[in-house]
């Protein structure tokens, strides 16, 4: 049936409210305190075929894509598993060698976007081992997969993906989790691990209290025409992520990419008109993304700031600054990605656009 928008003026609102009760939902009976691990029903492999992996692909399509950049991070720090991240639609293609005891993993919150199909079809005929994370119970790449986990996130209705999102990043966190400690993740650590991701939903929950900030920032912004979305490490994904929010539901043109390959290109664009975004968490590379910003103030760019702190410094380089509670840094793109799915969403209502269906798209791209 129907699902109700529950007061809110348009579904993508009520999902992103949603998010602290559907990463609940995403956690929910997979954390496990006394092995210090996270739980899977459905992965379908032994131990021993788990413990034997070599590689991991990722693939998906557009937010899937980014979740996955994401979870090549959190892989590859917590399992120590070489990770590489495929758009599905040039996976199928390609034709890359994949070695043996690889895992293909296709993120997707449809479960039927038809590239992401073909990618997993074509990987599986060649006898590499197929799982899905996907949001859509029995979907057709939920079929297709030999195994997999579920978001639980419930429907997602705005085409403008954003629940499915960070669930899609808390399932990648638990399966890192899940496979450091079959390899030389410490108890505590694991520990640890269940104890942030605990905390999460709480954060999430925070961060959307800035909703009001974000709308006023909404309304001094929402005339230009060009956006820059600058972040490093975790938050690279991230300014992909707040970039293709924008676009797709404002129709602004936005651009994301590494705060550092700014200098290499990007930092032409900068003028009084394009606002820059940076996310700035603080973590590894605060300092370098700070002075990033700072030349790009130098330049005469408005400045958004996206941070976790406190700090003159930042309020005398930044315009505007949003705060977000301070997270570790493998779930800084969880609660980062909040303040740009509600910056794009009001940007979106000012300057009259449909929010919930945006032209030219569709929820699920099966076509190709
Ligand atoms: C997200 O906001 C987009 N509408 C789109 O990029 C989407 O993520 C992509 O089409 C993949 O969809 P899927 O997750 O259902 O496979």
């Amino acid at each position: 049936g129907e699902v109700s928008m529950n007061g809110y003026d348009h579904y993508m609102l009520k999902e992103i409210h949603e998010q602290p009760d559907s990463l609940r939902n995403a956690m929910r009976g997979r954390l496990n305190d006394e092995d210090a691990t996270a739980v899977f029903g459905g992965l379908n492999l032994t131990p021993q075929q788990l413990r034997g992996v070599e590689r991991i692909i990722l693939t998906g399509c557009g937010t899937s894509w980014h979740s996955a950049l994401v979870g090549e991070y959190m892989i590859e720090e917590f399992a120590r598993i070489p990770v590489c991240v495929e758009y599905a639609s040039e996976l199928r293609y390609r034709n890359p060698p994949i070695e043996n005891n690889t895992l293909v993993f296709g993120i997707t919150q449809s479960g039927e976007t038809a590239d992401t199909l073909a990618a997993l079809n074509e990987t599986k005929r060649k006898g590499h081992r197929t799982l899905a994370i996907c949001n859509v119970v029995g979907s057709s790449i939920a079929q297709a997969a030999d195994g997999g986990v579920y978001l639980h996130a419930g429907p997602e209705i705005g085409v403008a993906s954003t629940k499915a999102y960070s669930s899609q990043c808390c399932v990648l966190a638990m399966l890192s989790l899940y496979f450091g400690r079959m390899r030389h993740m410490s108890f505590e650590s694991g520990g640890r691990i269940i104890e942030e991701l605990r905390r999460l939903p709480a954060a999430v929950e925070q961060a959307l209290t800035c909703d009001s900030e974000i709308r006023r920032i909404a309304s001094k912004y929402a005339e230009a025409s060009n956006f820059l979305y600058l972040g490093r490490r975790y938050n690279f994904p991230t300014a992909l992520e707040g970039a293709l929010k924008l676009k797709e539901i404002s129709y602004i043109h936005a651009e994301g990419y590494p705060a550092a390959e700014m200098k290499h290109g990007p930092i032409a664009l900068v003028d009084k008109h394009t606002p820059s975004v940076f996310i700035m968490p603080r973590g590894t590379t605060y300092d370098k993304v700070m002075s990033n910003m700072e030349e790009v103030k130098a330049r005469g760019g408005p400045v958004i700031a996206v941070a976790s702190h406190e700090e003159a410094q930042i309020r005398r380089i930044a315009d505007e600054v949003i705060m977000i509670p301070e997270v570790p840094e493998f779930l800084q793109p969880i609660v980062s990605a909040v303040p740009l799915q509600l910056l794009s969403y009001h940007i979106a209502v000012l300057r009259g656009c449909d929010v919930d269906k945006p032209r030219n798209l569709a929820k699920s791209v099966t076509v190709e």
